[in-house]
């Protein structure tokens, strides 16, 4: 298989600015293409301010934070985008048919070679390795949050190969991220499967008016010595997502609560407030009360 040099990150929004930042970081040509020019001027300037703080905080060094963004393109001609991909890493939202119709649009322009990796939460990948057209090289690439972590979970589907296995491990390696590899698919990866059931019962305690979203997240700080609670992560993930992940999980489990957790978060969606990225969620940004050293006074 051809060693990853270029990569099309397919949808401009919260995680494809994080995954393109850190392939050209690592040194690979990337290209951004999104349906919505604004989206992409956005993800541009969202990039040099994650680049910015990966910086500050030791994650990039300074040579290669400041050649970064000059391998960034961007556009919104799929022909243009696909061409001379050797990977496509797929960001756009959380909908199977979209995301199929996506990749059976890229099948037509890409190489023969490209790889296919969707960054889905929370679908699997044989929901969608029929419309790639290239089942044997498609698999899904799951990214965190870049600027806190490099793992990265590889779920592969029962008709990916192990050649393609390969190639994203080590294309894994060379965006200097580690790679969590799930033996078989499931709804979620590994850590994802945990947080979820974190992000439940904190939601169940906040719709439940059992405790404050505030004091919830000093508990969970407070004891495990971290510097973010679930709801100031649920932020960051951006509230449409986890709304939608919520709402997704109570209509298949038909569980009550899980709706109450649902509508709970929809209010905040309705309103407009969708997290970091509208600099309005559970909490206020961009300093969340999280940050303030009074938000766990006497707390040891
Ligand atoms: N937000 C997270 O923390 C997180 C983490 C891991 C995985 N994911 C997954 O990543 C995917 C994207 O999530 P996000 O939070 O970045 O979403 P987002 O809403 O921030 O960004 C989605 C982008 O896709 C674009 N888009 C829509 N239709 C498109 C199309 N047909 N072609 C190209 N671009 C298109 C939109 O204009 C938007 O810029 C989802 O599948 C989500 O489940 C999200």
């Amino acid at each position: 298989m051809k060693k990853v040099e270029r990569v099309l990150i397919v949808g401009a929004g919260t995680m494809g600015q994080q995954i393109g930042y850190q392939c050209a970081a690592c040194g690979l040509d990337v290209i951004l293409y999104d349906t919505s020019e604004g989206a992409l001027g956005k993800a541009l300037t969202t990039m040099k301010k994650i680049g910015k703080a990966m910086e500050a905080g030791g994650r990039v060094s300074p040579e290669a934070a400041e050649k970064a963004m000059a391998r960034v393109r961007t556009t919104t001609d799929l022909a243009e985008a696909g061409k001379d991909a050797d990977l496509v890493s797929e960001s756009v939202p959380e909908d199977p048919k979209l995301k199929a119709s996506v990749f059976a649009s890229l099948n037509a322009i890409c190489p023969e070679h490209t790889l296919f990796t969707t960054n889905t939460s929370t679908l699997v990948p044989s929901m969608i390795a029929g419309h790639t057209g290239r089942p044997d090289r498609f698999v899904a690439l799951h990214f965190h949050d870049v600027r806190i972590t490099n793992i990265v979970d590889i779920m592969p589907h029962p008709g990916t190969s192990e050649e393609t296995l390969e190639a994203v491990r080590e294309f894994v390696f060379q965006i200097e991220q580690y790679p969590i590899e799930l033996k078989k698919e499931q709804n979620g990866y590994v850590f994802n499967t945990m947080l979820t059931q974190l992000f439940g019962s904190a939601l169940t305690l906040a719709s439940r008016e059992v405790a404050s979203v505030e004091d919830i997240d000093r508990a969970w700080m407070g004891i495990m010595k971290t510097a973010v609670g679930p709801f100031g992560m649920m932020d960051s993930i951006g509230l449409e997502t986890i709304w939608k992940v919520t709402d997704y999980w109570a209509q298949v489990t038909k569980a009550p609560q899980g709706k109450r957790n649902g509508d709970f978060v929809k209010t905040y969606v309705d309103a407009g407030h969708l997290g970091v990225k509208t600099q309005k969620g559970f909490y206020n940004y961009p300093d969340p009360a999280f940050f303030s050293p009074d938000f766990m006074k006497g707390i040891k």
